[in-house]
């Protein structure tokens, strides 16, 4: 596939294409500055979290049920409102740009693409119109029907289920329709809230290969939620582990892989009940004093 599926950023373009002036400070690509999140006004799900997400960097995030991971992607891609929540402080920043005021298909057109919890299939929806509701996500449909045909020879089971209902596919399937209808949108960034949820180990290995190509093949950064940590860990250059509302450790997935606490807790390794961090007396949680 030709790479015209990428986009490039403006300022990404601005630092490139001007090689005699000064070199631009680094601008992280996705930064999250000590983020609260929200709901009913009362409700606290996020506590002051901040992440970063370098240009084609691939950066997991990880913890237990309730911890607060989605109500941070939500933030992220301005899907808090549907649900009643808000980002009570902190900052979102992409390429340098906040995204305050912007709705989620525009956030989409700047090259943030998030797959939520449960995949973006629509499954009322053939699978080809569904790929071709990313139009809204793009700055024009132009080009649009010979991007589709590019997917589908990426995705070659898509091709086959064409004109067939999004709800008719098997759980990896919808996921693979979910990752085409996110390259569709020539996306910088993708953000995946557990892609693996309910697949089979095979589908989730399959999955991450995919990812893993999306990464490679486009430069492609992606923060991905999961619980599948040792999965997670494989693709990513850096994690975050995050419990009840803080991200209560995060490193170099080389440095999370080989931390006994994550061994223990995330990665199956020793022990057998899976307890909070908060329960380990020598853990040392991180203060992080990020403005
Ligand atoms: N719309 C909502 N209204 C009120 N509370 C909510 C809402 N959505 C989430 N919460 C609460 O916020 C907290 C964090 O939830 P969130 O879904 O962000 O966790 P999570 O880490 O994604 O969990 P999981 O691994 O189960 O997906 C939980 O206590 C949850 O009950
Ligand atoms: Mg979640």
């Amino acid at each position: 596939m030709t790479l015209s599926l990428v986009k490039r950023m403006p300022q990404q373009a601005a630092r490139t294409d001007s090689p005699d002036s000064a070199p631009a400070p680094a601008v992280p690509l996705l930064e999250v500055r000590n983020i609260e999140v929200v709901y009913h006004d009362v409700m606290y799900a996020v506590k002051g979290v901040s992440l970063k997400v370098e240009p084609g960097q691939v950066v997991t995030l990880f913890g237990p049920n309730g911890a607060g991971k989605t109500s941070l992607v939500r933030a992220i891609s301005r899907l808090l409102q549907s649900v009643d929540g808000e980002i009570r402080s902190g900052a979102v920043l992409f390429d340098g740009q906040p995204l305050d005021g912007l709705a989620t298909h525009q956030v989409a057109r700047r090259g943030l693409y998030q797959i939520p919890e449960g995949g973006n299939v629509i499954k009322e929806l053939s699978v080809r119109e569904n790929l071709l509701l990313s139009q809204f996500c793009r700055d024009s449909s132009a080009g649009l029907a010979d991007d589709i045909e590019r997917v589908m020879q990426r995705f070659p089971i898509l091709k086959t289920r064409e004109q067939q209902l999004g709800g008719y596919l098997s759980g990896g399937e919808q996921q693979m329709l979910s990752m085409a209808k996110a390259l569709l949108a020539r996306p910088c960034l993708m953000v995946l809230d557990e892609p693996t949820l309910g697949l089979s180990p095979m589908l989730v290995q399959q999955n991450f290969g995919v990812l893993r190509e999306l990464n490679r093949d486009f430069g492609i950064a992606i923060l991905v939620i999961e619980q599948n940590a040792r999965v997670a860990l494989d693709i990513a250059s850096y994690g975050y582990v995050m419990e009840s509302g803080r991200v209560v450790y995060d490193g170099p997935a080389e440095q999370l892989r080989g931390n006994r606490e994550i061994q223990e807790f995330y990665l199956g390794m020793e022990g057998d009940a899976r307890k909070s961090f908060r329960d380990v007396k020598h853990y040392k949680r991180r203060k992080r004093w990020l403005s």
